[in-house]
């Protein structure tokens, strides 16, 4: 297979006035779904026309956000602003959610800044009259790190609620081989694997059993630097939404809520800043509505555009 890989699209000044007029959204304007389920808009989480222009009348039963991180993903800023900035689109959130909803976020923990901004994100949670519901803990399979330290391999999710929404228990595909937690039922001795639902484990509050995405996965964006597994989204998709719920999203990316809607029968109403991530992200559902495929793999979403590009080739 062709090997057409790009950098992060965020930061290479030169493609991205390339790629820019390929783009459908300008800052400001929302994409409708052909289809009549999903909508993705250029927008600015923080502001509140905008918000509330892509969410309408009805109300989402999910959100699943994953913000810049304040660390090496992002243009770093006090840690107060990024706070202070954190507070107007959850904030958003909550007001937009329907009276019974879940609320995930993505955040990180940088263990050589007093783990930033972890902490003071769920200070200031305390402040949001959501409920808290649980602490996840992703495994990545890469990690920064030193000879002299543990490696830092996780990735926090938050899970709070609002009221009392659905919650559906969720399996790994790694079978239960420990027989034990003896309990009496009904006046008879039973064990775990008599007495459960399933022949595999629940993920529980630390999952190890999702692959981080790399260029070899077919799910891989190529140009995305910050692409959550499809894996990850549809546990939180099919444990806390049914299908026909809208799914909220204000940080798309590479689109993987809205694939994973798609896929599980969920209407989704994402945005990204950016109008180059809008443009994958809507590139990805339609790819994937036309060839079942859920990436490009180690190809990229600007395939014809940068292979018809009479200037140099894209040399990285
Ligand atoms: C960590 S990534 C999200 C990754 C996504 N979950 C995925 O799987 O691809 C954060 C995204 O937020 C976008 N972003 C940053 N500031 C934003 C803002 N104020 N409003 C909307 N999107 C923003 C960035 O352009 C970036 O694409």
């Amino acid at each position: 297979m062709k090997n057409n890989p790009l950098p992060r699209l965020d930061r290479e000044g030169d493609l991205r006035e390339r790629l820019l007029p390929h783009c459908r959204l300008k800052y400001g304007e929302v994409w409708n779904d052909p289809e009549g389920r999903h909508r993705v808009a250029c927008i600015d989480a923080t502001n509140y026309d905008q918000v509330t222009n892509l969410v309408g009348a009805r109300k989402p039963e999910l959100a699943i956000q994953d913000p810049p991180y304040n660390l090496v993903a992002f243009d770093e800023q006090p840690l107060s602003n990024y706070i202070r900035w954190c507070h107007r689109w959850v904030q958003l959130t909550i007001d937009c959610l329907a009276g019974n909803s879940a609320f995930y976020v993505w955040l990180g923990a940088d263990q050589d800044n007093d783990f930033q901004p972890l902490p003071d994100f769920m200070l200031m949670m305390r402040q949001m009259g959501m409920k808290s519901r649980s602490f996840i803990t992703m495994r990545n399979q890469r990690g920064y790190g030193t000879q002299h330290n543990w490696m830092a391999v996780r990735q926090e999710l938050l899970y709070y609620v609002k009221g009392s929404p659905t919650f559906t228990v969720q399996y790994t595909e790694i079978p239960k081989i420990l027989r034990g937690y003896y309990k009496h039922v009904n006046g008879q001795m039973t064990e775990n694997i008599e007495r459960s639902r399933s022949e595999n484990i629940r993920p529980g509050n630390v999952w190890v059993d999702i692959q981080q995405v790399f260029y070899r996965m077919e799910e891989n964006v190529s140009g995305c630097y910050a692409q959550k597994p499809l894996k990850a989204i549809d546990r939180i998709v099919l444990a806390s939404s049914s299908p026909g719920d809208t799914v909220l999203d204000f940080f798309a990316h590479s689109g993987t809520t809205l694939l994973s809607c798609e896929r599980h029968q969920r209407r989704c109403l994402t945005a990204d800043i950016d109008p180059i991530y809008c443009e994958i992200t809507i590139r990805r559902l339609e790819r994937f509505r036309i060839t079942g495929k859920t990436g490009w793999q180690n190809q990229n979403p600007f395939d014809i555009e940068t292979a018809a590009d009479e200037r140099e080739p894209l040399l990285f």
